[in-house]
C-alpha cells in the first residue's frame, strides 16, 4: 500500500506552523496558573495580568475549560477549549492547539481551525480588563 498521507500531513503541518507567525506561545505551568487565577462568586475567573508577562503567554483556566492568551501589549483573548468537532478539551501545550480525540488543530492566536475534522473556530469568551486583572467569563 502506498503511503501518500505522510508527505501531505508533513507539508500541511509545516504550513500551519508557518502561518502562526513568529511569536512563541508560552503556557504557564499548572502551579503558576493556579496562583494567578481566582474564581469569583459570580462564576467568572479573575487572572492576574502580571502572570502573563510576555506576548504569547497562555493561562489555562480549568474551571471554565478555557485559556487566556496575551495577544499584544494590552490585548487579551480567551477561548473555550471545547473542540468544535465533538467537544473534547483541546491541548494547549504546543504551538498549535491539538484535540487529542480526532486530531483537529487550532491556531491559538485566533482560534481558527488549522486542520479538521473540526470546521468551526474555538469559541471566544468575554474578557474584561481592569486594575491589573482580566475577568474571563
Ligand atoms: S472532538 Fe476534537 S477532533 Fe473530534
Amino acid at each position: 500500500m502506498e503511503n501518500t498521507t505522510s508527505r501531505r500531513n508533513v507539508l500541511a503541518g509545516l504550513c500551519a506552523i508557518a502561518a502562526l507567525g513568529t511569536t512563541t506561545l508560552l503556557p504557564l505551568s499548572p502551579a503558576e496558573a493556579a496562583s494567578a487565577i481566582k474564581v469569583r462568586k459570580d462564576g467568572k475567573v479573575g487572572v492576574r495580568l502580571s502572570a502573563l508577562k510576555r506576548v504569547g503567554a497562555v493561562v489555562r483556566i480549568p474551571t471554565l475549560n478555557a485559556a487566556l492568551v496575551r495577544e499584544g501589549a494590552r490585548k487579551y483573548v480567551a477561548y473555550n477549549l471545547a473542540c468544535t468537532h465533538m467537544g473534547v478539551p483541546v491541548d494547549t501545550s504546543g504551538p498549535v492547539w491539538v484535540c487529542p480525540a480526532h486530531g483537529s488543530e487550532y491556531n491559538p492566536k485566533n482560534g481558527d481551525v488549522v486542520r479538521g475534522p473540526a470546521q468551526a473556530p474555538l469559541r471566544k469568551i468575554r474578557v474584561h480588563v481592569a486594575k491589573g486583572i482580566a475577568v474571563v467569563g
